[in-house]
């Protein structure tokens, strides 16, 4: 097994149990209002590369269409399932236990392909975007969404090494301009952009991760000293309890030539 792969795993059978508890209602409402625009619904079908516990599925299956999520974390599949169970929208969704390099699906056999949250964890995110566009009918569409960096290269670097302390499953977080490119590489049209920011108290971003707790001090103060200095990337803000990070979140949809 890839170490990737392996890490993956690892790390979401750890998270699995509380993962995915804080999306926001603002987010949920602009994907749903995306996926209407494009006419997605009823009979409508949705790829998610890994699902997860079903966070980014959930607009989706909201408008009535229907979910196959691939995903390498049964632990995150089981925990997805009682939350769809939760929201009464389990009888659209399946769960394929399946690498997202490698999609288990014919070419063109669905409207829609999404990820979210996941591209920064994955070995080569160009082999999944293509699976992505592979996946979609001409005429269909693919969201990714994933924190997105600059595109300096020092400075993408300098978080990211912050970063990866805190959650060592990162492979690289693309900036914004590589995340773009991945569309125009693969022939899609890039319909819309959407930045967001998600401000999270830095004990609270901490906790989310499940790392070990002996690197939050030190981790800390690296993120207060990029304050210090006059902010970052992340801009981060407020002092003891009340510091806070505020990460940037890159939406892009497009669409595949008909
Ligand atoms: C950060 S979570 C995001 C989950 C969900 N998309 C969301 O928005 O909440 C990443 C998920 O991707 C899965 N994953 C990571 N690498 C994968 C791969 N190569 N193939 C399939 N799933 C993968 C992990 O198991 C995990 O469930």
């Amino acid at each position: 097994m890839d170490t990737a792969k392996q890490r993956n795993i690892e790390t979401f059978t750890r998270m699995a149990e509380t993962y995915g508890g804080y999306y926001s209602d603002a987010e949920q409402a602009r994907l749903g209002a995306m996926a209407e625009r494009v006419g997605f619904g009823e009979g409508s079908w949705l790829v998610d590369f890994g699902m997860g516990t079903g966070t980014s599925a959930k607009p989706f299956l909201a408008a009535g269409g229907n979910v196959v999520g691939l995903d390498l974390t049964p632990a995150m599949a089981v925990r997805g399932r009682e939350r769809l169970r939760e929201w009464g929208l389990e009888a659209n969704a399946r769960y394929v236990m399946a690498n997202a390099h490698d999609a288990p699906l014919a070419a063109g056999a669905a409207d829609a392909a999404i990820c979210r949250h996941t591209f920064h964890h994955l070995e080569d995110p160009k082999k999944v975007f293509a699976e992505m566009a592979r996946a979609v009918r001409p005429g269909g569409h693919v969201f990714l969404i994933d924190y997105h960096y600059p595109d300096e290269e020092e400075e993408r670097e300098k978080i990211e090494e912050l970063d990866r302390v805190r959650e060592p499953t990162i492979t690289r977080h693309l900036s914004g301009k590589e995340m773009e490119g991945l569309f125009y590489a693969e022939g899609i049209r890039v319909e819309e952009t959407v930045v967001d920011r998600t401000d999270t108290p830095f004990d609270d971003w901490m906790d989310l991760a499940k790392t070990s707790p002996d690197v939050f001090p030190k981790l800390r103060a690296a993120f207060e000293a990029l304050r210090d200095q006059g902010g970052s990337w992340y801009e981060e803000s407020g002092e003891g309890a009340e510091f806070s990070v505020i990460r940037k979140r890159l939406t892009i949809l497009g669409q595949k030539p008909d």
